[in-house]
């Protein structure tokens, strides 16, 4: 199956861990359809790790869903996602067990991608916990790369090995539409910041059909659930999710969406920032850096977009306020041109006019600007 743009939708992780049950996944169905979440792009509804009994059905060798979470059967689940017209995800591990020690696939990969075809899954998250040692990683996600393409139905293969063994170079061709390249995010400033400082240079990698996947976003948890570490401010969620955008990254939120905030809900279903995230073309960020994105100063990254278009985001990852300044020579705009950007504020919506040579913003500590903007005299 084509895979073109970043998948969008929602995981169970960040916020409930283990504790998910029917009630959760159907309850966050309704939410993210009447919030107009699913209007927006996030069409998937991935139930993470801890979704099964602890051990396989004895005659038929398949994983079972735990009867004390999912007593209908994962049928009843995804029959109800389907019906308010998401997707369906469903989670499983490369080694023996799951990351939560739960049973992995190792040496069921054709039968459990069979069930998550009877399932219904529209999608699959696969981890990487319990790996024997004897086993080749990438050949592990070779083989259910292969189960799913055999499985008779389209799921989305997302793959989670933490960007060990240099994933970005072999996933891709194991069948991939998005992998994990970093270790597991959580709900503080400096944990997001670090995986995006890591992965700038590796979005090179990333594009259509398999995208680099920094992780689940944390955006409105504000110290709850699972992941937490203390949150993060409104402006450090609004840095947060402007970065997953300009890196084509998947928007796969990990709040608690039955609960989601208006501020928040205002910024995830911004349209110029997912018209952003999800420009086909899905070219990687430059920066105005020899080092990409500086941990603790301010850094100004151009992504080219379809229709001629071009995505400026100026960032200030320092602990004080900065001036970040978008020279149009480092986009490749020289005043000699006579040319400048045409810079409409991706939040605001104001229209900022023609600059050129240089513009500049002040941006409080952990703030960013976004702006969409078009080449022009
Ligand atoms: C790993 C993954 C996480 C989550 C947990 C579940 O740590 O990286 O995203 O799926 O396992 O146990």
């Amino acid at each position: 199956m084509e895979v073109l743009r970043p998948p969008m939708g929602f995981n169970t992780w960040n916020t409930f861990g283990a504790e998910i049950n029917e009630s959760v996944i159907k309850e966050t169905a309704d939410a993210m359809v009447d919030k107009g979440l699913l209007d927006a792009g996030y069409e998937y509804l991935v139930i993470d790790d801890c979704w099964s009994k602890k051990k396989r059905d004895k005659e038929t060798g398949k994983i079972v869903p735990a009867p004390d979470k999912f007593p209908n059967g994962m049928n009843a689940v995804s029959d109800y996602v389907h019906s308010k017209g998401l997707k369906f995800g469903m989670y499983s591990c490369a080694g023996t067990r799951t990351c939560a020690d739960y049973p992995g696939s190792y040496d069921h990969e054709f039968l459990d991608a069979e069930t998550f075809a009877e399932y219904g899954a529209d999608y699959l998250k696969y981890d990487f916990c319990y790996k024997p040692h004897k086993a080749d990683g990438a050949q592990l996600y070779r083989k259910m790369g292969m189960a799913l393409r055999a499985c008779g139905r389209d799921i989305v293969y997302s793959a989670c090995n933490w960007g060990s063994d240099e994933v970005e170079k072999w996933i891709r061709s194991a069948g991939a539409h998005l992998y994990r390249s970093t270790g597991d995010i959580n709900d503080q400033f400096e944990s997001y910041r670090d995986i995006a400082v890591s992965q700038f240079e590796k979005l090179a990698y990333s594009g259509n059909g398999c995208f680099n996947d920094p992780d689940m976003l944390t955006v409105d948890m504000h110290g709850q659930g699972n992941v937490a570490n203390g949150g993060c401010t409104d402006i450090e969620y609004k840095t947060e999710f402007a970065l997953w955008c300009m890196y084509s990254a998947p928007l796969m939120l990990g709040c608690d969406v039955r609960k989601i905030s208006d501020s928040a809900l205002k910024l995830v279903t911004n349209k110029t920032l997912i018209r952003i995230n999800q420009d086909i073309e899905a070219r990687p960020p430059f920066s105005d850096r020899q080092e990409g994105l500086k941990a603790n100063d301010r850094t100004t990254i151009f992504k080219l977009l379809s229709d001629n278009q071009i995505a400026v985001m100026c960032v200030n990852f320092a602990d004080g306020e900065r001036t970040a300044s978008v020279m149009m020579d480092n986009c490749g705009i020289p005043a000699s041109s006579g040319y400048g950007l045409h810079m409409v504020d991706a939040f605001t919506g104001e229209d900022l006019g023609v600059q050129k040579e240089f513009f500049e913003v002040r941006l409080q500590a952990h703030d960013s600007a976004v702006y969409l903007c078009d080449i022009a005299k």
